[in-house]
């Protein structure tokens, strides 16, 4: 079974990915939809949430954890693998990262996220080690998951916003544009377009399904297929429900979605 985990609901555009490349596991995802964001919150405080919501997939059977969230994953890692030190985890910036070293001509990657990613430097520190060639602009773009999680998706409101986020990083001359936030694959399409064709995007989402894929082809151990049908493979806890978060749900699934609202205590 594997364990997924994301601030709220954006880390289901992990899942979607997920479930396309492996249709015959089970996953168990849980949205702290109560505490979201994390993406203005302090390291501290999200490493915190982090383990709680680690402890609670694998109370309920997880074997192995994605972690669907950029804030998480530039912040808690670390802290993460010293107190389940058992555990395979997964984290949505090492294969962005990758990513974007492949793809990138002239050595000028963008990255847009919520504050506490850009804010972290983890891709800095990381593109050093990698290659110190590479210039990386970053831009945080906390407005962009409320309008999200709204279903603005398409709104002229979030088109110039997200116009006006690229324009500094468009004049640096990127050619590589990290998508650092697990709820931004579902602008993708309005991203590209203000982007311009000639900067190539880098989705966590599909980043991460891969190197979740080809850690279970290699390892047996983990690799016992479950079988469900596609509808059935998907349980989805949340910390907090309403109407809305069924509606939004949906939205990032392409699908129907039951929610089932867990109590801390
Ligand atoms: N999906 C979270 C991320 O990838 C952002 C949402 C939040 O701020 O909690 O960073």
């Amino acid at each position: 079974m594997i364990g997924v985990f994301d601030s709220g609901l954006g880390g289901l555009t992990v899942v979607k990915e997920i479930l396309k490349n492996l249709p015959h596991y089970k996953i168990i995802y849980f949205g702290d939809t109560a505490r979201t964001p994390y993406g203005t919150k302090s390291a501290e405080t999200v490493t915190r949430y982090a383990i709680e919501n680690t402890q609670f997939l694998l109370e309920r059977g997880a074997k192995i954890i994605v972690v669907a969230c950029h804030t998480v994953s530039s912040t808690a890692i670390p802290a993460l693998k010293a107190k389940f030190f058992e555990v395979p985890f997964f984290e949505v910036v090492t294969p962005s990262m990758k990513r974007a070293l492949k793809l990138t001509k002239n050595k000028k990657i963008g990255l847009i996220g919520t504050r506490t990613t850009v804010e972290s430097n983890i891709y800095d520190k990381l593109f050093k080690e990698a290659n110190s060639e590479i210039k990386l602009y970053s831009n945080p773009t906390p407005l962009l998951v409320p309008l999200i999680e709204e279903g603005w998706v398409n709104k002229p409101e979030t088109r110039k916003i997200v116009k006006k986020y690229l324009i500094s990083l468009k004049m640096k001359g990127i050619d590589t544009l990290i998508l650092g936030c697990t709820h931004y694959p579902l602008i993708k399409k309005l991203i590209q377009e203000k982007a311009g064709k000639r900067i190539k995007l880098v989705d966590p989402s599909e980043e991460v399904a891969i190197e979740v894929k080809n850690f279970l082809e290699n390892h047996g151990e983990f690799k016992e297929k479950l079988s469900f049908n596609t509808e059935q493979n998907l349980e989805i806890y949340v910390s907090d429900i309403t109407i809305h978060f069924a509606k939004i749900a949906q939205l990032f699934l392409g699908r129907r979605v039951t929610l089932k609202k867990i109590n801390w205590e």
